[in-house]
């Protein structure tokens, strides 16, 4: 079984990566950046050219594959629009599978996606999800919401060097998930057959308010927050102002966003007979006290160390200099 990974080079697309290398899958990781995705070379992947806005690009990647697991999506950074990449480009990469005659299709959506027709990437995935399930492929579809790892930019990071820490009133609470748990189910998934044709949610254990992540921040860093609140009426106002111009649609339909994070229905799923379908064990899932607290003894571990490296060259320094004497 050959593999090809789109987004390999994202968050949640290298531990996909990194996970069926270690089940002894043959990988092949559709890139825009051969320099970028180098790290996924020395790991054992194979790299084919490709992007999802150059359809012709498509086919000569999917030579040979029999599985797709798709974990792309538009960067922020990016000039690509939201929906040239999470729509466009996917339709073009769900047609090239099915005509290359692709086994499976593995995608990542977002859970709750058909409540907020109104926000542009939830409308994208609910579409998606549906094409993909009438253009008869094998797929399975994966409903996630937060990554684990995007707390720490942008809750630990600010804490550890004394930023502002940016939240909205009333956000909801989110099932925060370590994407090496989420690579588990997409890995698994093709070895289960009762997964085929069926969408999942997968989330993490519980979900946690800005307001109790921020205090696990402060107990585990030693450190007082600078929590400073949004008012949402003002993003609404950015939000409305940028539509106005083209190089604020990104921005605009990312704003939209917002609108799923503070209506204070929390994200969050039911995940018992989940872990049942796939063969998975939840204590073996990574807990958001335990993500954060290994992330911050090994961010002290090194500021010490850094410190105490600072304290010996300066005491040689000051030992060395003729001006003490
Ligand atoms: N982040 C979250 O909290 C979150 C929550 C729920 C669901 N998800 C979903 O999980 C999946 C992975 O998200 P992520 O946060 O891991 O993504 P990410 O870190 O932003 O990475 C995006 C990936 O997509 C690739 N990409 C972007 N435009 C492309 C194009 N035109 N052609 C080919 N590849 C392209 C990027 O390649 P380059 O390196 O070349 O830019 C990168 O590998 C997505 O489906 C996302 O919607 C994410």
């Amino acid at each position: 079984m050959t593999l090809l990974i789109v987004g390999a080079t994202g968050t949640l697309g290298r531990q996909v990566v990194r996970r069926a290398l270690d089940e002894g899958y043959n990988v092949r990781c559709l890139v825009r950046s051969f320099k970028k995705a180098a790290f996924l070379k020395e790991w054992g992947a194979e790299l084919v050219p490709g992007d999802l806005c150059d359809p012709q690009s498509l086919p000569p990647a999917l030579d040979g594959i029999t599985t797709v697991i798709d974990a792309a999506t538009s960067r922020p950074t990016d000039s690509l629009s939201i929906r040239q990449v999470d729509w466009e480009g996917k339709v073009a990469l769900i047609q090239a599978a099915k005509a290359a005659g692709v086994e499976r299709f593995i995608f990542f959506s977002l859970l709750d996606a058909e409540e907020y027709p109104n926000v542009p990437l939830m409308e994208i995935k609910r579409c998606t999800e549906l094409f993909l399930e009438e253009v008869g492929l094998n797929y399975t579809i994966l409903r996630l919401c937060g990554f684990m790892q995007g707390l720490i930019s942008q809750y630990a990071v600010p804490i550890l060097e004394r930023q502002a820490v940016w939240v909205t009133g009333n956000s909801s609470p989110i099932a925060y998930m370590d994407t090496q748990d989420i690579a588990k189910f997409a890995i698994r998934a093709l070895s289960v057959p009762e997964t085929e044709n069926k969408t999942f949610p997968v989330v993490g254990p519980r979900a946690w308010s800005a307001e109790e992540i921020i205090s696990i921040c402060e107990r585990l860093s030693g450190r007082e927050a600078r929590v400073t609140r949004m008012p949402l009426n003002l993003l609404r106002t950015v939000r409305r102002v940028s539509r106005f111009f083209q190089w604020g649609w990104n921005l605009a339909d990312r704003l939209a966003f917002t609108e799923v994070l503070v209506n204070g229905k929390p994200l969050n799923a039911e995940m018992e007979q989940v872990y049942q379908v796939f063969g998975l064990d939840p204590q073996a899932t990574t807990t958001l006290e335990n993500y954060l607290q290994e992330y911050f003894s090994r961010i002290l571990k090194k500021l010490k160390e850094l410190d105490y490296e600072k304290t010996k060259t300066k005491k040689q320094t000051a030992k060395r200099s003729p001006m003490k004497k």
